[in-house]
C-alpha cells in the first residue's frame, strides 16, 4: 500500500464528489459571505459564498486580479476577511488566534505562486523543512521525504540545489513539500503558471492522484486550457465576484473525447 493511502480514510461515508450544498456534515471548506479589503484599497473579494466536500477536487479561475490568491490565503489563515466567515473542517480560521495555526496548517499543503523555495539547501532540506518545524525524528522524516521526492518523481534530484532544476521540477518540488506533511486539504496557487502544455498535464495527473486517495483539492489557474476536455468543478471570479452558482458549477469544457491523461488509479 502507498504511504498515501496508508494515511487517509477514503472509507468516510462522504464520498460523492458532486455532493451538494445540503450536504453540510461534510463541507471541508465553507465561504459564508465573505469579503476582503487590503488597507487603503477597494474590496477584492464580495460576498463570496462556496462549499468544497470532502474529497473534492475544483479549479479556482479568474482573470489575474480576481482574488484567487487572497481567496486562497483567507483558507491558510495568512489573511483575515473583513466581513464573513471561513470554516475549515467546521471551524472559523478567521477568527484564530497565533497559537492555533500551526494547528490549522497542519492539515494544509499549500502550493503558492511564487514558489518559495529555500536556494541555501538543496531539494531533501527544502522538502523536509516543515516536518522539522513539527519536530519529526530524523529517521521518519527522511522516510517521509523520500516517499515525497519519489511521488513526484524527483528522488534521484534530492542531492540537488533548486536552482538547478526546471520550471516543472520546480513546480514538482513545491508539491513534495506540499505533500510531506501528508495533508487532507491541498491548496495550489497557480501551480501550472509558467509551464508548457506537458509539464501542466503531468502536473495535473499528480493532483488527481493524491485526488483519488480522498485528498480535497482547490487549484487555482487563470489559464483555462489546464482544464480543456475535463469535466471539473469550476468556481470563476470576477473582480472579486463568483461567477457561477457553486451548485450548478461541474462543468464539461468542450469534452469531444475522452479524458485519456489522467491516470485510472493512484499511484
Ligand atoms: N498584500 C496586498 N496588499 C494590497 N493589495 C493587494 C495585496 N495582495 C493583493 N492585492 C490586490 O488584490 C487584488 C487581487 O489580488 P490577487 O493576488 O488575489 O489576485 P489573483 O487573482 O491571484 O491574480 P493573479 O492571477 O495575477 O495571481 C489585486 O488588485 C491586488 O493588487
Ligand atoms: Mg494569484
Amino acid at each position: 500500500m502507498h504511504y498515501w493511502e496508508s494515511v487517509h480514510d477514503t472509507t468516510h461515508s462522504c464520498t460523492s464528489k458532486h455532493t451538494t450544498s445540503t450536504n453540510r456534515g461534510c463541507s471541508v471548506i465553507a465561504f459564508n459571505q465573505v469579503s476582503k479589503r487590503y488597507p487603503g484599497g477597494s474590496d477584492v473579494l464580495k460576498n463570496v459564498s462556496f462549499e468544497l466536500q470532502k474529497g473534492e477536487m475544483a479549479f479556482l479561475t479568474g482573470h489575474s486580479g480576481a482574488g484567487k490568491s487572497t481567496l486562497l490565503k483567507l483558507i491558510a489563515a495568512i489573511e483575515r476577511p473583513n466581513s464573513g466567515s471561513v470554516l475549515v473542517n467546521n471551524q472559523n480560521v478567521s477568527v484564530l488566534k497565533g497559537g492555533a495555526l500551526p494547528y490549522l496548517r497542519r492539515n494544509l499543503g499549500i502550493i503558492f505562486q511564487d514558489h518559495k523555495l529555500l536556494f541555501d539547501r538543496n531539494v531533501f532540506d527544502n522538502v523536509q523543512l516543515p516536518l522539522q518545524i513539527c519536530g519529526f525524528d530524523h529517521k521518519e522524516s527522511s522516510k517521509r521525504v523520500r516517499a515525497a521526492l519519489d511521488k513526484v518523481g524527483l528522488l534521484n534530484r534530492e542531492k540537488s540545489n533548486p536552482i538547478t532544476l526546471s520550471g516543472g521540477e520546480q513546480q514538482r518540488l513545491c508539491i513534495a513539500r506540499a505533500i510531506v506533511n501528508r495533508p487532507t486539504i491541498m491548496l495550489a496557487d497557480e501551480p501550472t503558471g509558467s509551464l508548457d502544455a506537458q509539464y501542466a498535464e503531468d502536473i495535473m495527473a499528480i493532483f488527481k492522484s493524491f485526488n483519488q486517495v480522498g485528498v480535497t483539492l482547490l487549484i487555482s489557474t487563470h489559464d483555462a486550457s489546464v482544464l480543456r476536455n475535463k469535466q471539473v468543478r469550476v468556481i470563476e471570479l470576477k473582480q472579486g465576484e463568483i461567477q457561477t452558482p457553486p451548485s450548478s458549477s461541474y462543468t464539461a469544457i468542450a469534452s469531444q473525447t475522452p479524458d485519456t491523461t489522467l491516470p485510472s488509479q493512484a499511484t
